[in-house]
Parts: structure tokens; sequence; C-alpha cells
């Protein structure tokens, strides 16, 4: 599909979706047993009136939140107790306060939390008008029950699920399925094709994954999206190769990026991959905008055990230019997130309302020029970084 194909696709597949049965992609199988997913869908005609907020996560420098143009999205790990379990009132009053905040696109996946997240952004959802919000969660683990799964890796709470990777298509239509019943909602608009990335080391062989996905996840998502059952698909990772590789053998219409673009780090996806998705069109969301924190100050850099000497240091130059300029780093690394124009949307996690009250609050902080162009001095930022207007 050629790229203004998609940009007019996507109009018709948002607006086939809101005419679509996605009970269809939903079926009525409980989730994690072994009852095959469908292996097709029913067929739609798409409405003939264009949707009121198209998706135009093709369209470099647009985007469909609300504000317009904020750029700002959420985040879905803390909804699954990532690094420190989360009571449900905290991630409801989070998701509350996103929402009388403006924000109206939250991503989430199946293995945050192992289910936890899905669940808990689906009760929150429920009430809300699906035309109202964007939705994106992930395929690539499928969950099944496991009454002693514990505590398992970064998710603290106890869970009762294990996971296995699926990046078949039919693991991919079980994956959607399960998390439409998860989730309760009646959409998913875009779905990732999560941590299939060479640092992913709990994934065993990634080449040979990638392959499967290539034959497999890939493209049974454009057939969804053809279908007019999901609106876009991507890669969701932490490594800029899958993304590419994507891109060069598939018809991805966005990749949520984590990891690779942020104040601290960012030169490989200014030079690799934003000129890759600017020329296919393909829109990028920022994960992990606050490098799973740092750059908000807290003491998790990413998602390793320890903070590496030479991020410490780079935070304490960056902390000193922003000192000198009165700016808060965090307000500006989000800023920073929002300004390339491929990107779509930057989605910072939040663990409670104050937080994503404050996140939102950012995107309206006017930031001195001074301040990028003294970062562009002292080698704190790629000379070609773009900066907020
Ligand atoms: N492979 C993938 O697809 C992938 C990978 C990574 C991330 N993602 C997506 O990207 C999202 C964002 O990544 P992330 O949540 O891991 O990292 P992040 O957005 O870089 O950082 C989130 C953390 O920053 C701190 N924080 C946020 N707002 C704050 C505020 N106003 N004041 C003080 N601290 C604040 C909180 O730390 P505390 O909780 O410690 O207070 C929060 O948990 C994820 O939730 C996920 O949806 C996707």
């Amino acid at each position: 599909m050629t790229s203004s194909n998609r940009r007019s696709f996507l109009l018709r597949s948002s607006a086939a979706m809101a005419a679509a049965p996605l009970a269809a992609c939903a079926g009525s199988t409980p989730p994690a047993t072994t009852t095959p997913a469908p292996t097709s869908t029913s067929s739609s005609t798409p409405a003939a009136a264009p949707p009121e907020r198209p998706l135009a996560i093709g369209r470099a420098g647009s985007a469909p939140l609300d504000p317009p143009g904020q750029k700002l999205g959420v985040g879905g790990t803390q909804l699954g107790s990532v690094f420190q379990a989360t009571s449900d009132e905290t991630a409801y009053g989070m998701l509350e306060a996103a929402w009388e905040a403006g924000v109206r696109y939250f991503d989430t996946s199946p293995w945050y939390g192992l289910g936890l997240s899905e669940r808990r952004l689906g009760n929150f959802l429920d009430d809300k008008d699906p035309s109202e919000y964007l939705l994106s969660t992930k395929v690539g683990r499928v969950l099944y029950p496991d009454a002693d799964a514990g505590q398992i890796g970064i998710w603290m709470d106890e869970n009762h699920f294990g996971h296995r990777y699926d990046y078949t298509a039919e693991g991919v239509r079980k994956s959607i399925e399960d998390s439409l019943q998860r989730l309760g909602v009646p959409k998913i608009d875009i779905v990732l094709i999560h941590d299939l990335a060479p640092s992913n080391t709990d994934l065993d062989d990634y080449e040979a994954q990638l392959r499967v996905a290539m034959d497999g996840a890939m493209p049974e998502l454009t057939r969804l999206r053809e279908e007019g059952l999901i609106r876009g698909w991507g890669m969701g990772v932490n490594d800029i190769e899958p993304a590419l590789a994507a891109m060069e053998n598939a018809d991805p219409d966005v990749i949520l990026q984590a990891c690779q673009y942020s104040l601290m780090e960012h030169e490989d996806a200014l030079q690799r991959l934003f000129p890759v998705c600017r020329e296919k069109e393909v829109g990028v969301i920022v994960g992990a905008p606050l490098g799973a924190g740092y750059l908000a100050g807290t003491e998790h850099w990413l998602y390793g055990e320890t903070v590496p000497a030479a991020i410490a240091q780079r935070r304490e130059r960056l902390n000193a230019v922003a000192a000198r300029h009165s700016v808060d780093l965090r307000t500006a690394s989000l800023q920073f997130t929002t300004a390339p124009d491929v990107v779509f949307a930057t989605i910072p996690g939040a663990r409670n309302a104050d937080q994503v009250r404050k996140n939102r609050a950012s995107m309206d902080v006017a930031i001195p020029e001074a301040f990028w162009s003294d970062l562009r001095a002292e080698g704190l930022m790629h000379a070609d970084a773009p900066t907020p207007a």
C-alpha cells in the first residue's frame, strides 16, 4: 500500500470500524483457553460519512489527540504495577485525572502486569464513548492461567497468569481476542507487535521470531486493518532494528519506539529511524520519554537494575543547564519528544493523578530557546534534533 493510499485507507477503515462488528474478532472464547481464534471475520461495508476524528498516524505533524496537536498520551505500565505495586485507587485516580486533563490516547499491553493493566484500563473506559479515545494494545505474548505464577519480573503484584511468545497469525488473533475480553471495550485502534527485539533477553532467537512475525503477525495485522477491525498496526519495541525490518518487509502504520528517543539519548533514532518513518509516512509513538523515570528525577533508568555512570553524569549536566534557565527537566524532556514532525504521540507513564496532571501541564510551558541552544552548545543535544516551537 502506498502512503497516500494508506492515508485514505485509514480514513475509510476508521469509518468502517465504527460500523464493523468487532465481536467477530472478540468472539466468545474465554481468555487463555486452547480454542482456536477465528481465522476470518465478517466483511463490513465502510460507512459513507468520514469519522469525526480521523486517525492521522501516518500524517507527519498531526495527531487525533485532544487538544489537537498536544501529542500527549499516557502509558500503561504503571497500571500493571511496574516497579512497585499500584493500588486500584491510585490507578483509577491516574486515569480519571488524565481524562479530566484532556488526554485521550491510552497505551497498554497484555504483558503489563500480566493482564492487570488491560483490565484496569478497560474498566475505566467502560462508560466512555469509544469514538472519544484512542487505544493501543500489543500482541506477541499470549497469557494462560497459572494460579501459582506470583510476582513476575518488574510486575510487582501477585498474578495468576503465565505467558508464551507467539508471533504467528493465529497467535495475533488469539491475543487480540483475549485483549478485547480483558478490556471489555468494543474496539482496539492500534495493535503493536510487542518486544520482538534483539535486546529482549527473554525471547529465544530474535531472528527466527522475526521470520515468524514476517510470515504471520505482520500480514495478519494488515488483513485485520483491511477488514476494518483495527485502524492501524505497528511495532512496540525498545530497539530500532525491528522497526526498520517491519518497515522494509511489511506495511506498518506506526512505530512505538521506546528507549531510543529521549533528551538523554536520541541520535540513533534521529539518524536511522526517523528518515525511514518520514519517507514511508509511518508515525512514531515515543515510549519511555522519561527514561522510565530518570528524567523525572527517579532512580530508574530504563528497565535495568542500575544506572550507568555516563547516564548519571549526563543527567547532572542536563540539570545544571535546566537550573540556569529555570526549566524543569521533566517538562523539557516531554516537550523534546513531541518536537519531531514524525512523532504522533509521546506516552509518559504516570504513577498517580498528580504526575499525570503535571505532565499535561508541562505541555503548555514555554521553554526559552536559549535553553535548547545551550544544550546544543554543551553537546547535550544533537545539532539536528528538533525542539518545540
Ligand atoms: N516495547 C514497548 O512497546 C514499550 C517499552 C517501554 C515503554 N512502553 C510504553 O511507554 C510508556 C512510557 O514508558 P514508562 O512508563 O516505562 O517510562 P516513562 O514514561 O519514561 O517514565 C514513567 C515514570 O516516570 C515517573 N514520572 C512520570 N511523570 C512524573 C511526574 N510528573 N513527576 C515525577 N515523576 C514522574 C514515574 O516514576 P515512578 O513511578 O517511579 O514515580 C513514572 O512511572 C509505557 O507505560 C508503555 O505504555 C512501550
